[in-house]
């Protein structure tokens, strides 16, 4: 098999930044809070981006909305994704103290779910040129990196993935993140390559590969497939972050175990006790997906009201499958 670092490996250009590897961490709800973010970059991922955050909400100061922004200096580039429809939103946001520490922000031009296309935002964006260009405008006003993460259009008859890449880029996007699914797939199916392919024959900056990416053979065909610039990994980086040492050659002497005793004190650290279980709870069972005899751990797990006791669930369900 090719590997992915002897044939695709690099560190990228997006606009004045330089990532140390071509392969991102999506952006993904309830999931890439700072713990997540830093264990990714630490096993080789050159970006990894905060869930979206509503540019609204941080224009009317909306408190759950800016916990969301939590970072520390152990995060280097930081990555915001912003999501909304309102321009000037988006230009506050950016020029605005929130997200003062973040480098780089990602605009949600992808999220199918049904409120969001309802208000104009995620990828309805994609059926209007016109607004999304305003919206990258506003953004690049702020001297930030500016990125768009997309999907090729609405549905099989709405694909506008080419014209939209180009706007992206007019409108002086450094990069964007392509998902081949179109809206109508949700988060089902296969992606298509030809629509990531076609991004990226239409645009000079860097395009990269989105969608079903759960093995290094995944990310190889990715590549071959699109010409993309890079991968970005989603539902399988949750499930398994150690991919990004394997796809970067990063060494690491990390086992899921002792990633997730790592993520468990990094959570203790930013979030109050109640948040820091509820998070581990949840990427713990990600880490179980499809991991024999994990059924009695993770009931354990759910029934665990303490910190303490979680930790030591986990070591017992995850010790003996890792010995
Ligand atoms: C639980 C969940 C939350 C997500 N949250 C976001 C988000 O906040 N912003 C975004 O752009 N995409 C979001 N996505 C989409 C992913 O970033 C990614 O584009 C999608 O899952 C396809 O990649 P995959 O097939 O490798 O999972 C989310 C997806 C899931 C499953």
């Amino acid at each position: 098999m090719k590997r992915f670092r002897e044939s695709y490996l690099k560190k990228l250009h997006i606009g004045s930044l330089t990532t140390e590897s071509n392969v991102f961490m999506a952006p993904l709800a309830g999931y890439t809070g700072y713990p997540f973010r830093v264990m990714c970059r630490k096993l080789g991922a050159g970006l990894c981006f905060t869930e979206m955050v509503s540019a609204n909400g941080l224009k009317y100061n909306d408190l759950a909305t800016a916990k969301l922004l939590y970072t520390d200096a152990a995060e280097s580039p930081k990555a915001v994704q912003l999501l909304g429809c309102v321009p000037s939103a988006f230009e506050y946001a950016c020029k605005g103290s929130y997200t003062a520490d973040y480098a780089v922000v990602d605009i949600n031009m992808g999220c199918p779910v049904p409120n969001i296309i309802k208000n104009g935002e995620g990828c309805a964006l994609t059926g209007n040129l016109p607004l999304a260009a305003r919206i990258i405008e506003a953004c690049k006003r702020s001297g930030k990196v500016v990125t768009v993460k997309c999907r090729p259009g609405m549905n099989p008859d709405k694909i506008v993935i080419t014209e939209f890449a180009r706007m992206c880029e007019d409108s002086g996007a450094d990069m964007i993140t392509v998902h081949g699914r179109t809206r109508n797939m949700m988060y089902d199916g296969e992606p298509v390559y030809e629509y990531i392919a076609a991004a990226k024959r239409a645009v000079h900056i860097p395009v990269i590969a989105n969608g079903g990416i759960c093995s290094e053979e995944d990310a190889v065909r990715m590549m071959e497939n699109t010409g993309a610039d890079g991968v970005m990994l989603a539902r399988y980086g949750l499930e398994n972050p150690l991919i990004f040492a394997q796809l970067t050659g990063r060494e690491t002497g990390d086992t899921k175990l002792s990633l997730l005793m790592e993520q468990a004190d990094l959570a203790e650290s930013c979030f109050d006790e109640l948040a820091a279980m509820d998070y581990i709870k949840k990427l713990a069972s990600y880490f179980m997906k499809r991991m024999p005899g994990t059924k009695s751990g993770r009931q354990a797990m759910y029934q665990c009201g303490n910190m303490q006791g979680l930790r030591a669930i986990l070591v017992q369900a995850f010790a003996e499958t890792e010995a």
